[in-house]
């Protein structure tokens, strides 16, 4: 089979926002305690922190880092994690059932970000609290000093502010399983309100409004309408999360997930526009997908937990081959969309539905989804092109016109790099794939990088990563037109300098 593709430095879609590719770690499992954080693992510094899994998060190459949650922060009171661990509260849990030691909390995380290289997207409970508890959290971790929170900051320990960006409006809370869960109306108006004090506060923050759960949420589209009615003027963000996952052991179909990614970003970029007409706006919303991946794998195991423990396994979906190929395609996709999805979240990091995984007194390791998630964010910085492309498609149980190519290129002018990521979806065959990129006069391959396997069901392990990429794809140039086997099922990263 064979597919043909035109890249062209001057056809943009847009700069990239280096946000998309952002990650999550919410209080849940094993992701801080036990994940980030575990005095006395032989690797830990003296804080409590990881350092193998910090090192790994450094290569996975995260700029931001959404925290503390998640369905967890709908319960959370910020002033619980501050000050002396000795006289922080131990608390049940509600939303995943657990109890809660505080020993790790705000300024904790915002030293552990300074040193896996990221910033903090930083979520207030607008669950079981509100406009006040919301605006002294912004007053506590961003006011120079002087006042009662930024003082109470500098009494802790941390005389300078930890000068967050991008805040988020409280979590998912269309779900009937949201601590405090609200109609439109409701959370929209309390939404605006946190939004315009936290604001007064510090006018340079940015701000997400809660979009729906998943974009099978029978609320969905009149709930982001409804929302963005009410916040528009004061917040630049509408979040979008989904998850998929393969239980009906259908591939073809796994793998065109994407499109529904695809069309879902479509229908809230148009349903923000929709307001932005109906206000007469100049101000454009942009969305934050700030929750995505695959999961399904440990819902059984979730299910029969008993409840109470301190950070017990939970949501440890262990990735196999197929994971990594979705995955792969849901960054094309957010790729291909970098006009308006301007930050992504990447569920989550460590231990909970993550790429990195740790074992308690033990290793960390790397799952499938590790690969081509470090390669989208180490090769996909720059500029995102819209190449031509011609590809064989097929249809799948819920999908008609799969492009058997999914493919996108990023421009990285300042470095003079040209990455084509590529995911082959055929079953059964290997794609030549025939690409002219013209302007880009005397570009070289430098790498081209495959992860394929024979078993789709293939997982990592501590001791095994059977799921590793590969340096030694066979794509060449001549005269300005590559030419690369792509194999069947496979991840590709073309580099050209
Ligand atoms: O990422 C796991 C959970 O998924 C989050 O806590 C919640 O926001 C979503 O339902």
């Amino acid at each position: 089979k064979k597919a043909k593709m035109i890249v062209e430095k001057d056809f943009k879609v847009s700069d990239i926002d280096n946000r998309i590719y952002g990650s999550f770690v919410e209080h849940l499992g094993r992701a801080v305690y036990g994940g980030i954080y575990e005095p006395g693992h032989p690797d830990a510094d003296e804080n409590g922190f990881r350092k193998d899994v910090i090192e790994l998060v450094k290569e996975l190459n995260v700029p931001l880092v959404r925290y503390p949650g998640g369905n967890f922060v709908s319960g959370y009171n910020w002033e619980d994690g501050v000050g002396p661990k000795a006289d922080r509260p131990r608390r049940l849990e509600l939303a995943w059932r657990t109890i809660e030691t505080n020993e790790l909390g705000t300024n904790e995380f915002m030293d552990w970000a300074k040193l896996a290289n990221a910033e903090v997207n930083m979520a207030v409970n607008l669950g079981t609290r509100g406009v006040d508890a919301a605006r002294n959290l912004v007053e506590y971790c961003n006011h120079p000093s002087g006042t009662y929170y930024s003082d109470l900051r500098v009494s802790h320990g941390y005389k300078d502010p930890h000068k967050i960006k991008t805040w988020c409006l409280g979590n998912e809370m269309d779900g009937p399983w949201q601590i405090g869960q609200k109609t439109a109306v409701e959370y929209g108006r309390i939404a605006n309100e946190a939004a315009k004090v936290m604001k007064l506060v510090d006018p340079t923050i940015e701000l997400v409004a809660c979009g729906s759960s998943s974009r099978t949420m029978p609320t969905f589209a009149d709930w982001e309408a409804t929302v963005l009615d009410h916040t528009y003027e004061n917040v630049e963000f509408i979040s979008l999360h989904q998850y998929y996952g393969n239980r009906d052991n259908d591939i073809a179909n796994y793998l065109a997930r994407s499109l529904e990614m695809d069309d879902f970003i479509k229908s809230v970029t148009s349903i923000a526009d929709y307001i932005k007409s109906k206000k007469r706006s100049k101000k454009t919303i942009n969305l934050a997908f700030d929750e995505w991946n695959v999961w399904y794998h440990s819902n059984d195991a979730d299910s029969k937990m008993e409840p109470w423990s301190i950070a017990p396994p939970q949501l440890e979906d262990i990735y196999n081959f197929e994971d990594a190929l979705l995955v792969g395609s849901m960054l094309i996709t957010l790729l291909k969309n970098a006009d308006r999805v301007k930050i992504a979240c990447l569920a989550q990091l460590v231990n909970v539905i993550a790429p990195i995984m740790t074992e308690n007194n033990g290793p960390a390791w790397k799952q499938t989804i590790f690969y081509p998630f470090m390669h989208a964010s180490t090769f996909g910085r720059g500029a995102v092109l819209n190449p031509i492309v011609s590809t064989p498609k097929y249809d799948s149980k819920d999908y008609t016109d799969v492009p058997v190519l999914d493919t996108t290129a990023v421009y990285n002018e300042e470095k003079e790099e040209l990455t084509i990521f590529a995911v082959n979806r055929d079953l059964e065959d290997s794609l030549l794939l025939e690409c002219d990129i013209r302007n880009f006069e005397d570009y070289k391959v430098v790498e081209h990088i495959v992860l394929e396997n024979d078993d789709l069901k293939k997982v990592n392990s501590a001791k095994n990563q059977a799921v590793a990429p590969h340096s030694g794809g066979n794509a060449e140039i001549d005269n300005g037109l590559i030419s690369a086997t792509l194999p069947k099922l496979s991840w590709n990263v073309i580099r050209l300098k």
